[in-house]
């Protein structure tokens, strides 16, 4: 009913808006003077942490996306080789594990069979499993030796918004706090972090700011009939996210790419007119991958791509060469993400709304999906 939407037009309206409350409550209590606390890792205390040599996080759909931005930051500030695998993909590919390996899941509703037989899998190989999950007592955290609640609360659209960012959150907690227990990381650096964490659900709640200018967008985009969209580093993920976005709920052909890619083939698709979204990081936290993006912007510009900039207010670099700028808050590298994702979010939100669609039960597709 309209009463449970609190007087949005849709769930996935609400969940969007929601976002800085939610990430807050992901917050909640977990940081101490600066240092991560999370109890309920009991299953996995700090001599196990100190012992693995590797994770690997599985995931499906936009919680694999969660996973492979929040890839960066654990490789960055715990020095442990991470990497991201579908679900349906790990359990057939022979995986090498060991019982210094820690396999970590990812999913909003926990009852995903294609995870949790990944997680079963795991578990039966002998190696160490922690659960990311927003649904209390699901069955893959239960199924798990440790678990992070991401607290998000409810969330009742097929598209996932505001548990994507509580999921990057939770794995960040995690990372600072392995980057605790292994000594990687200063007590500065730690507080330094934290403190940027604590800061994002302001700056969340400053980017649902861009909604109107994302509508007008949406609107004058409506018949296009493909969106491409370009990142790199914990862009390229988010760039993954905002076309899925599209195809679950505006059935729009879209693709994400990492810019670097470009040229090795996806440029050929680029043809007058063609909308391109593009993640342009700071200039002042990466001044390196932010020329290489806006000399990207440049080519595609050249051969008559429409680009959308998604860029931090003040970067006037990316002024000439972009068709539309959407402002970002200042933020740090790997809280950037977590901002760059909402205009896309919105972007596929007002896109469906505008060509009539069913935004909160897209065809084909289901909350959760209980079969392999
Ligand atoms: C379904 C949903 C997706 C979601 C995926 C993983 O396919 O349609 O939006 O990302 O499942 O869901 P989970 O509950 O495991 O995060």
């Amino acid at each position: 009913t309209s009463a449970d939407k609190g007087g949005w037009s849709s769930f996935m309206a609400k969940e969007i808006a929601e976002q800085p409350e939610a990430i807050a409550n992901t917050l909640r209590g977990r940081i101490v003077d600066g240092i991560v606390e999370i109890p309920e890792l009991a299953g996995l205390g700090a001599d196990t942490l100190r012992d693995i040599d590797r994770i690997v996080i599985v995931a499906c759909g936009t919680a694999s996306y969660a996973a492979s931005v929040a890839r960066y930051a654990i490789e960055a500030w715990a020095r442990v080789p991470v990497t991201v695998e579908l679900s349906h993909e790990f359990r057939y590919s022979n995986p090498v594990l060991s019982e210094r390996t820690l396999l970590i899941s990812v999913s909003q509703s926990g009852e995903t069979m294609d995870t949790l037989m990944a997680v079963k899998y795991g578990r039966d190989a002998g190696v160490k499993t922690l659960s990311v999950c927003n649904t209390q007592s699901a069955t893959i955290p239960r199924e798990s030796d440790g678990v992070i609640y991401t607290h998000a609360g409810p969330e009742v659209a097929v598209a996932s918004t505001k548990a994507f960012i509580a999921q990057i959150v939770a794995l960040y907690l995690f990372g600072l706090h392995l980057a605790n227990v292994r000594g990687t990381l200063t007590a500065e650096e730690l507080a330094e972090l934290t403190e940027q964490l604590t800061g994002v659900p302001e700056q969340l709640a400053e980017v649902l700011e861009v909604t109107e200018t994302v509508r007008t967008l949406a609107h004058w985009m409506a018949d296009t009939r493909s969106v491409l969209f370009l990142g790199r580093h914990v862009g390229f993920p988010i760039a993954l996210e905002g076309a899925l976005k599209l195809k679950e709920i505006s059935y729009i052909h879209a693709e994400g790419f990492a810019a670097g890619e470009l040229k090795h083939g996806p440029i050929a698709l680029i043809e007058p007119g063609q909308p391109v979204f593009v993640m342009v990081p700071s200039p002042r936290n990466s001044p390196v991958m932010h020329s290489k993006i806006v000399s990207n912007i440049q080519e595609i510009r050249a051969r008559g791509a429409r680009v959308i900039a998604i860029a931090e207010k003040g970067d006037a670099a990316v002024l000439p060469y972009a068709d539309e700028v959407i402002p970002l808050p200042i933020a740090e590298l790997f809280m950037q993400p977590l901002l760059t994702v909402v205009p896309l979010q919105l972007f596929a939100l007002e896109l469906s709304t505008a060509k009539g669609l069913d935004v909160d039960q897209p065809r084909n597709l289901a909350k959760s999906v209980t079969v392999e």
